[in-house]
């Protein structure tokens, strides 16, 4: 990465906090400065309970920040679109892998993946091909009639990035995605999912508090205390 490369996504003066009770708030995000550039896989890392889900769900557009900006170039402010607006901007730039899956459990592996290109102008046939093709690069071809309860961890997580990558987004968000699985596993995950970044240019933004490796990252920020170092 150099200085000068593209400008993905900037967060300005950003905070969050969460109501409590008797009225007050807890304080989570205290002030996010960050720029991300095209194609850096960048890793936030932070003890549990740091903010960095929260933060994660603030760069996704799945969340607000209680004050401050964030922004997609080339897009308004995300607190300045409709809720329909901020939906349509996220579908069609940003791939999010959940910590916790957030896989349909009654639907099968493939209809998971092509979902998140449900409510989009991409047709159907065109749909099942992408999802074949990453199911297949990710390992899965096998298994994509499955449910997400007959696979395992590793499996559903590998799922998980397939529905992320569906509509080919320039930005990637993965909050923990090597949390719960073994070493082994672990290792598949992360092979896989640079290998994927690697071949489309994506920009990664990864969330962990471990589990994923330094090396694979080509920056590496701290959250703590509410902020970024
Ligand atoms: N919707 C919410 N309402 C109230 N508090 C919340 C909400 N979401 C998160 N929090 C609080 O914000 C703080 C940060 O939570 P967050 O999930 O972002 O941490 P994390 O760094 O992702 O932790 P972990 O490594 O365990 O996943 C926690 O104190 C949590 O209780
Ligand atoms: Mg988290």
């Amino acid at each position: 990465m150099t200085t000068d490369a593209q400008i993905l996504l900037t967060c300005t003066g950003v905070t969050k906090s969460f109501p409590a009770r008797h009225g007050a708030r807890v304080p989570v995000l205290a002030g996010i400065d960050l720029t991300v550039h095209a194609e850096e896989v960048l890793l936030i890392r932070g003890r549990s309970g740091a903010g960095k889900s929260t933060l994660l769900s603030l760069l996704g557009g799945l969340d607000l920040p209680t004050a401050g900006r964030v922004q997609l170039t080339g897009y308004p402010a995300f607190e300045t679109l409709s809720t329909e607006a901020l939906a349509t901007v996220r579908r069609a730039r940003i791939g999010i892998i959940f910590q916790r899956f957030n896989l349909l459990p009654t639907w099968t592996a493939r209809e998971n993946v092509e979902a998140a290109l449900l409510h989009t102008p991409v047709p159907p046939a065109e749909r099942r091909a992408r999802a074949e093709t990453l199911l297949t690069a990710l390992g899965l071809a096998e298994r994509a009639d499955n449910l997400p309860g007959e696979l395992s961890v590793g499996q559903q997580q590998r799922v998980a990035v397939a529905r992320a990558l569906l509509n080919d987004p320039p930005l990637l968000l993965a909050d923990e995605p090597t949390g719960d699985v073994d070493a082994d596993t672990g290792a598949e995950i992360v092979a896989a999912l640079l290998a994927q970044v690697g071949a489309r240019g994506v920009t990664l933004v990864v969330a962990t508090h471990g589990a994923f490796p330094l090396a694979a990252a080509t920056r590496v920020l701290e959250l703590r205390d509410g902020v970024l170092g």
